[in-house]
């Protein structure tokens, strides 16, 4: 394969890609990146702390050494006037000075006259010899003394001028002294080498300690990268086990809190997964089941019509007309079915909302049920409170009525009562039916609304109940955003009340 990249046609290996695909990958892995952060947090101070103390360190010390020698160098200036040094030539005492400093700073001291003449030399090669250097004429003719730092030779020069203060000078508003003489100058030159030997050393310690503290903190982001992303790894292990089927089980990682939301979050998902696979199992062997009784009874009618040789006409009529009849049955479960799933999939998007009287749309459904409620001897009453009109869907409204007044007459009592009473407020209509049936028992009640349940099901087979009914009726009530309430007393009866929004709103 080749890889093109700025209209260069680059043709890389497959392999060096994987390898650098996996590379970049792992760039974005937490356990590598808290690894970097926890070695250069605990490692950059130790680095800068090891290069602050170095590097100023020999400023430090010279500046010192600097400031020591001048103090020092400036009270043996005092001496050469006190001694007469300059005139006389020779005191054992500066001497004794000389060498003891020269020899301390491992340094030389030169005295100048004012005539540039060597009047004296620790390293004694130079006595007698004239001096023509710049910092010597500048002590001089200036009159104060300075210092200077060669880092490149390694060694600081001071220049000290040697000042005689004859009675009567005075000093000057701005400090000046006046009347002093300058009787010449000491240049001493003394080695930074121990500053800078001491600043090695320090420095090789420094590397050492550094060395060591890379070795600790690289083991401690090992172990505590690790240690920390350690629950996160064994979570997408688990993960990956119920995602690969091995396990079913709900996962516990709990020694962070992240992992232990996380789990939390994947278990409730795997809860719901669990419940939605079992209510699919327990749909699938109900449709299954619901499709296959008025087959079973359509092949009884058939196959015992078959087995008469001479079956009279009445009997092939009435067979037939049972036949007939499944087949209606099961034209019926298919069509509430395929509604249901319609209903599912557009989720209440597909409304054919219009103003309509509910008023009348309840009177003529009741007209319709009418026959039903005659043959079983059951009253039904219609209780208008005010006249209501509402933007709802006509159709799925009366499917809703129907089918709560055709559960009220079907699990009613002969010559029993259904009261259907409609009533609003400035948001609402309120839709009521009560019935003085069989009820509902208090168990049940939680499960009415589910697809094929039926309270008594071999009581419903002969009443010819799917089980559909109310699985329906709820779902044209939360279309409309409407809500659908049901309380009943077993052997009493039972009423079934609806709310819905005057006026219909898409969410
Ligand atoms: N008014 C009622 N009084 C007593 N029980 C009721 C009443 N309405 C519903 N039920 C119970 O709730 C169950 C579910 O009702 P639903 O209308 O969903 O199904 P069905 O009437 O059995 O069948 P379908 O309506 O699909 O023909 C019924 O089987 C019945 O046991
Ligand atoms: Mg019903």
């Amino acid at each position: 394969m080749s890889g093109q990249s700025g209209g260069l046609d680059i043709t890389l290996p497959e392999n060096l890609r994987t390898i650098w695909r996996k590379a970049l990958r792992r760039t974005r892995s937490l356990r590598l990146r808290l690894f970097f952060v926890i070695f250069f947090v605990a490692l950059i101070p130790c680095v800068i702390m090891r290069h602050a103390l170095t590097s100023n360190y020999i400023e430090q010390a010279v500046s010192v050494r600097k400031s020591t020698v001048t103090n020092q160098m400036e009270t043996i200036a005092a001496h050469l006037i006190t001694y007469n040094y300059l005139e006389e030539g020779a005191s054992e005492v500066i001497d004794a000075e000389l060498a003891q400093i020269s020899s301390l700073y491992d340094g030389r001291i030169i005295i100048v006259d004012p005539e540039l003449t060597i009047l004296r030399d620790t390293y004694d090669i130079s006595t007698g010899k004239t001096m023509i250097s710049e910092e010597v004429i500048r002590g001089l003719t200036e009159g104060t003394g300075f210092s200077q730092y060669d880092a490149n030779n390694g060694y600081i020069e001071i220049v000290t001028p040697i000042k005689s203060q004859p009675t009567g000078s005075t000093v000057t508003e701005s400090g000046e002294q006046t009347g002093v003489t300058v009787n010449g100058v000491m240049l001493t030159s003394v080695s930074t080498d121990t500053i800078v030997a001491t600043r090695d050393r320090l420095n090789t310690q420094g590397i050492i300690v550094e060395a060591l503290t890379i070795v600790i903190v690289l083991s401690l982001a090992i172990f505590l990268s690790g240690a920390s992303t350690e629950p996160f790894r064994r979570l997408a292990g688990e993960m990956l086990n119920v995602r690969a089927g091995y396990s079913n089980e709900p996962i516990h990682i709990n020694n962070t809190l992240e992992t232990q939301q996380i789990c939390d979050s994947f278990n409730t998902v795997l809860e719901r997964e669990k419940v939605l696979d079992d209510s699919r199992e327990e749909f699938v062997a109900n449709v299954s089941h619901e499709l296959k009784t008025p087959i079973t009874s359509m092949k009884v009618l058939a196959d015992s019509l078959l087995a008469q040789e001479d079956a009279p006409v009445e009997m092939y009529r009435e067979f037939m007309g049972d036949i007939a009849g499944e087949i209606e049955r099961e034209n019926r479960i298919i069509n509430d079915l395929l509604t249901l799933v319609r209903a599912d999939r557009q989720a209440g998007t597909e409304l054919e909302v219009r103003e309509t009287d509910i008023n009348k749309l309840t009177e003529t459904v009741l007209k319709r049920l009418k026959p039903i409620a005659v043959k079983k001897d059951v009253e039904l009453i219609f209780e208008s409170v005010r006249s209501v009109s509402a933007s709802v869907d006509e159709v799925k409204i009366t499917q809703m009525i129907t089918n709560l007044v055709e559960n009220a007459i079907k699990y009613n009592k002969d010559h029993g009562w259904v009261r259907v009473v409609l009533d609003a407020d400035h948001q609402n209509f309120f839709l009521s039916v009560s019935d003085s049936g069989v009820g509902i028992p208090e168990e049940s009640l939680a499960h009415i609304y589910e697809r094929f349940y039926r309270v008594d099901k071999s009581h419903s087979r002969e009443i010819g109940g799917t089980g559909l009914g109310l699985a329906l009726t709820r779902s044209a009530v939360i279309m409309h955003h409407g809500i659908i309430e049901c309380s009943s007393k077993p052997g009493e009866g039972t009423t079934f009340t609806v709310t819905i929004p005057l006026i219909y709103r898409k969410i």
